[in-house]
């Protein structure tokens, strides 16, 4: 894998007022790249159902880390990872599938994962029971610009 242009790693608690700002982070390392409308709402949009996933899912009952990396390479695309320690998954497979969710009665429709996938480029999740779960976002922009201005 090359050399990122530009990274940034921060670290946070699983606390919900935190989806916010994870969100203000990502736009901040993005603007700098120059994206287009729709390329920094899609961003937002992805790092903002992995951080929930990870403070609601990973979390339950508790409270812990997420830690998200975001790297930008010379071609314009951008990596975003979002990981915990928390309880992990057993089926990611499962898990990926649209409508599915271990929390219906919380209101949750079970998409996030699926709206991940439809707004990026490519969307890996490696999880392991009982250890945690790492997200990560790829999308290409548009601007091929790499590196902050
Ligand atoms: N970081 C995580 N740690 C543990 N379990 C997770 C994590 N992320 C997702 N999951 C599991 O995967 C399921 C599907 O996640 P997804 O984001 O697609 O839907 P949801 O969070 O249930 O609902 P929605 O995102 O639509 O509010 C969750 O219900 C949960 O069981
Ligand atoms: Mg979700």
């Amino acid at each position: 894998m090359k050399k990122p242009q530009n990274e940034l790693r921060c670290t946070f608690v699983s606390n919900s007022c935190n989806e916010a700002l994870a969100r203000g982070i990502a736009t901040s390392f993005l603007i700098m790249l120059d994206p287009t409308a729709e390329e920094l709402a899609d961003v937002r949009c992805s790092v903002s159902e992995a951080v929930t996933n990870s403070i609601v899912h990973a979390y339950r009952g508790t409270s812990g880390e997420v830690a998200m990396i975001l790297r930008s390479y010379d071609d314009g695309t951008v990596k975003i990872t979002v990981s915990d320690r928390g309880c992990g998954i057993g089926d990611v497979e499962q898990a990926r599938a649209p409508l599915f969710t271990t929390a219906p009665d919380e209101d949750r429709s079970g998409m996030g994962f699926s709206i991940m996938e439809s707004l990026s480029d490519k969307l890996t999740v490696k999880s392991a029971l009982g250890k945690g779960t790492k997200v990560t976002i790829t999308k290409k922009l548009s601007s091929k610009k790499s590196s902050p201005t």
